[in-house]
């Protein structure tokens, strides 16, 4: 049952910071790869963990891949060096800031696009989505609020680039005038950037249609049986459903042992069963599965294939 997840395209961890989206990620593209696909690990986070949780290096400029694992990549998204790219394509658009001002409609927000860091990843998202070239991409993303805005980019995005290709309808003749006066680009230019927008705008529509389909991507939330970890999770459910984004299954993780021999333990294990219990009432309708914490720090690949082991079954 719980094997569904790999018949999918792509695969979102998320959840609040520290609760291992990283570790599961690393553990769920390590045992897709072992089935046979081609498989490849994306970290969208900023403060990357995939090389600490592989225990070997991975970049930001190219596919790396993992050691004594067949059929699994990895890279980390370098989202600096996409921002000059990006930021140049936006100047592109409105080289002299002619848009922004003629557009001045009191809010001088109206033109700006979207969130930047969560744009870049958003657009190099875009290139793993038309990439045919892995059966599975897993996602290891940030913690929720990062996430949040770059799963809400789709619909923001589209938005944004509607109304600038509006504009550059109406405002397209006024533009090259524009353009000369400020010594700007030729015509042949103008029509090239306007096409790439238009592009983009297609591209972003396609990426909303495959990511919202349950058929192809799903997302699984990683939380702890702790209480702030549980209205996180809350935030991010409703989120989810607000952009239509699949979600049906949640990863309590580092669950402690009983230990009546030890006042603290004893407490905490108590407070872990409450938790639970409220997690399996809220949730009643999502396939939770439980994970205990190890002995050890989950690290390298060896101990990801462990517990893939607890997460999936023995292979
Ligand atoms: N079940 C577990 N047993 C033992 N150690 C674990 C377990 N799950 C995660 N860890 C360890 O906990 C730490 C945090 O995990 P991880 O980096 O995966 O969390 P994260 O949610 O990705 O964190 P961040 O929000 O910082 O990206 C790591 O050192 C990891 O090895
Ligand atoms: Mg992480």
């Amino acid at each position: 049952m719980s094997n569904s997840l790999f018949n999918k395209h792509f695969l979102f961890f998320g959840g609040k910071g520290g609760v291992g989206k990283t570790t599961m990620a690393a553990a769920t593209a390590i045992r897709a790869a072992d089935l046979g696909h081609n498989t490849l690990l994306v970290s969208t986070d900023p403060a990357h963990s995939v090389s600490d949780s592989l225990d070997q290096k991975i970049g930001g400029d190219d596919y790396i891949k993992v050691n004594d694992v067949e059929n699994l990549w990895a890279i980390e998204l370098n989202t600096d060096q996409a921002m000059s790219t990006y930021s140049e394509m936006i100047s592109q658009q409105d080289p002299t800031g002619a848009f922004n001002e003629l557009l001045g409609d009191g809010d001088p927000s109206s033109l700006s696009p979207p969130g930047t860091d969560e744009t870049v990843a958003f657009i190099q998202l875009l290139e793993f989505i038309q990439n045919p070239e892995y059966d599975i991409v897993v996602f290891d993303t940030a913690p929720t609020g990062h996430t949040l805005k770059l799963l809400q980019l789709p619909e923001l995005t589209q938005s944004w680039l509607f109304r600038l290709i509006k504009m550059r309808r109406r405002l397209g003749g006024l533009m090259g005038g524009f353009k000369s006066l400020f010594g700007g680009g030729s015509e042949l230019d103008e029509q090239d950037a306007f096409d790439k927008l238009e592009e983009l705008r297609d591209q972003v529509e396609i990426a909303r249609t495959h990511l919202s389909n349950n058929e192809e991507t799903e997302f699984v939330a990683v939380t702890i049986p702790t209480i702030m970890a549980i209205w996180e999770t809350e935030r991010l459910i409703r989120a989810l459903f607000e952009v239509a984004f699949p979600i049906t299954r949640i990863y309590i993780n580092q669950l402690q042992p009983e230990n009546p021999d030890c006042s603290y333990c004893k407490n905490r294990y108590t407070e872990q069963l409450k938790n639970i219990e409220k997690i399996k009432d809220l949730y009643d309708e999502f396939d939770l599965h439980e994970i205990p914490s190890f002995e050890y720090e989950i690290r390298g690949v060896a101990h990801l294939r462990k517990l893939a082991n607890i997460l999936y079954g023995k292979k």
